[in-house]
């Protein structure tokens, strides 16, 4: 939490002001997770649900989701059961739409053809961290080039923004081969897997990490940043929200549930980012 006088406030010398860094999830937590009672697709259904994928994918990738996700989220699982299975998900799931030659020149067009929504909010929070020079960390167990052209069609990618995420690998026709190690999922979001990545180094000098998430795994994501005095961890909670309720709020500094917006973290950012 933040904690104590010294790091809000405008008569503070500059050397005292918080140096604050985000790093959010992308999936579910900058996307919304639904729109007048239909879910939205993470950047994985993006793709699954696509019109280059095969009637036969389209199921396989189905059957995948059904079977997986209510593991995913199963409150009375333990990590060391939920890891393996998520591995086996990711990599199914990957391996499928390896085989579906989807070229790289059609993603865009997936992406303006889908129903995928940023959170209402999402304007402000991009423009407020880029005119701060905060550092915006976006760490996702979805698929990188599709979130990429999300913020890019929202025209907020600036130049903030940092993604480490599963990107997809092309061949010289830019159809789509494989994906590129190593593999994220929701429960490895530490730093197991930013070797080489310019995460630590980008938030090296941040003492305080406000950490947005939607799932239990994307509670780690701050594990390992050298200089961190302080994290502030907000929840959102989408989905099973009785079930895992007792859980977030254990785990999660603020909780918000079937909150579709990026307001709460809006206005603790402008409490600590403006200067009056
Ligand atoms: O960005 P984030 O880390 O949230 O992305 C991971 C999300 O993508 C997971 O919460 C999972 O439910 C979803 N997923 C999916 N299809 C897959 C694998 C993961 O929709 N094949
Ligand atoms: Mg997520």
């Amino acid at each position: 939490m933040f904690e104590g006088e010294g790091l809000v406030g405008t008569k503070l010398s500059p050397v005292l002001k918080p140096e604050p860094g985000v790093i959010s999830d992308f999936d579910m937590t900058l996307s919304r997770f639904g729109c007048n009672g239909r879910r939205c697709p993470t950047s994985h259904n993006i793709l699954d649900n696509s019109r280059v994928i095969s009637e036969d994918g389209k199921r396989k990738l189905q059957d995948l989701l059904h079977y997986y996700y209510p593991i995913e989220i199963d409150p009375n699982r333990t990590l060391e059961e939920k890891c393996p299975l998520m591995v086996e998900w990711w990599s199914r799931a990957h391996e499928l739409l390896s085989q579906q030659k989807i070229q790289k020149g059609d993603i865009a067009q997936i992406v303006r053809e889908s129903d995928v929504m940023l959170r209402d909010g999402f304007k402000e929070l991009f423009d407020q961290l880029h005119k701060n020079n905060v550092p915006l960390f976006i760490f996702s167990a979805g698929v990188g080039d599709i979130l990429e052209e999300i913020i890019r069609q929202a025209n907020v990618f600036y130049s903030n923004v940092n993604v480490v995420s599963n990107y997809m690998d092309f061949d010289d026709n830019g159809i789509l081969t494989h994906f590129k190690g190593p593999l994220i999922h929701t429960y490895n979001k530490n730093n197991s897997v930013l070797q080489g990545t310019k995460y630590f180094q980008q938030l090296s000098t941040r003492t305080s990490i406000i950490l947005l998430g939607d799932s239990m795994g994307d509670l780690t994501m701050a594990d390992g940043v050298p200089s961190v005095e302080n994290i502030l961890k907000i929840g959102f909670l989408n989905d099973k929200v009785e079930e895992r309720r007792e859980k977030y709020l254990d785990a999660y500094d603020i909780v918000l549930e079937s909150d579709e917006t990026l307001d709460v973290v809006n206005g603790i950012l402008r409490y600590l980012l403006t200067e009056t």
